[in-house]
């Protein structure tokens, strides 16, 4: 796909630059937990401030503040790191500037005109590095590039690089390793993935739909009933789907996850779950076919836990997947979201050849190849060149 990039934009020297940045960054208790979504644009802001831009405005939303003012979602923490971060790489932090929380007006979220000639009002240049916002027809996303002369910043260009490249060629056999607490949420992926992959490797909580279409008990495990057909298409369309052999379940009453103290019964099943029982990991035959199907792979994509990592006693299938994922001498691309958390959990986010920044967006390049934050900046290139 092509996008126009940095080095296509008009002299940046002595221009205004307006940069929206994706800084919606995990925070517990105001601290940062894991700025990675800021480290990245660095090289975008740098590259900017290199080729002399007198103003770079970074625009960001935080959290879903729904159009008004609220402490919970300030910018100063990220303020804060982003300036640290700009120090610490040599570049002139005076120059860059962090708007106010995008979210805090309702006229992102509605793309409403108005908002969007606020945004760029004294601004020459649009450069969208927001990947994890680029599936969100926002104002500050898609409003910019019918304004301003706009390009693909370095951490959007290089995601729709590496996405793409698995729509377009990936490198077989292409192992896709999927988990997460739904179906529903990802059947559109799953359907999709279907297709180009070689081996479908289904853990995570919504396992035990596709378990229940083969027929097998799943106790008082997740279970999504109205997607239990679909999950049986899926099984029917001839690609090896790898599914749970054995599970660690809790045991009935038992309690896990957060604020819940860790109590009950843990124990290892075959695939079927007794009654009441709630399956909340893969078994360790399980991540070790899984582990073995990714280390044979030359291409794996990897999205969603395969258990409740965050309780220890349900971290092992998707600590197993991670290190086989970290391991793997085929290429490697991690979705954002929990995947990301678990690897860093794990401490293995530098071990993959692609961490993605985005979550919702880096699934939904993958089962749409498009998003509206892409169309825009070519819509936008397409004029320039006209
Ligand atoms: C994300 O963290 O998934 C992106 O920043 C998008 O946020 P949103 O889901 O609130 O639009
Ligand atoms: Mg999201």
């Amino acid at each position: 796909m092509e996008l126009p990039q940095l080095e296509d934009l008009p002299d940046p020297s002595g221009r205004n630059v307006l940069v929206r940045a994706d800084y919606n960054v995990p925070l517990v208790d105001g601290r940062i937990t894991d700025d990675l979504r800021i480290r990245a644009t660095l090289p975008t802001l740098t590259w900017l401030l290199d080729h002399g831009a007198a103003r770079v405005t970074v625009c960001t939303h935080l959290g879903r503040p729904k159009g008004k003012a609220d402490p919970r979602y300030d910018l100063a923490p990220v303020r804060a790191r982003l300036g640290e971060l700009l120090a610490g790489a040599g570049a002139d932090a005076a120059r860059v500037t962090l708007a106010d929380n995008l979210r805090f007006d309702p006229g992102e979220e509605a793309n409403d005109p108005a908002f969007v000639d606020r945004l760029v009002e004294g601004q020459d240049l649009y450069v969208d590095d927001a990947f994890g916002a680029a599936h969100r027809a926002h104002a500050s996303i898609v409003g910019p590039p019918q304004h301003l002369p706009s390009a693909a910043g370095r951490v959007l260009a290089r995601e729709v690089e590496v996405l793409s490249s698995l729509l377009e060629a990936p490198a077989r056999p292409f192992v896709a390793v999927l988990g997460g607490s739904k179906v529903s949420d990802k059947l559109g992926l799953l359907e999709s993935l279907a297709e180009r992959v070689d081996t479908l490797v289904v853990g995570g909580g919504m396992c035990f739909t596709f378990l229940a279409a083969r027929g097998h008990r799943t106790g008082a495990s997740l279970l999504e009933p109205d997607q239990v057909d679909a999950c049986r298409r899926l099984l029917a369309s001839g690609k090896t789907v790898l599914l749970p052999t054995d599970l660690t379940v809790l045991a009935p009453g038992g309690t896990f996850g957060p604020g819940n103290p860790p109590t009950g019964e843990v124990r290892q099943v075959g695939a079927d779950v007794p009654d009441g029982w709630s399956g909340l990991d893969i078994g360790p035959g399980t991540a070790a076919e899984f582990a073995d199907a990714i280390e044979a792979a030359a291409t794996v994509l990897w999205n969603g836990p395969m258990g409740v990592f965050e309780d220890e006693r349900f971290a092992a299938g998707t600590r197993t997947v991670a290190e086989a994922v970290a391991a793997t001498r085929g290429f490697s691309v991690v979705g954002g979201g929990d995947s990301a958390s678990a690897l860093a959990a794990f401490g293995l986010a530098g071990r993959v050849d692609h961490l993605s920044t985005g979550g919702g967006a880096s699934l939904e390049l993958l089962e749409h190849g498009d998003l509206p934050g892409l169309a825009a900046l070519r819509a936008a290139a397409a004029r320039q060149r006209a």
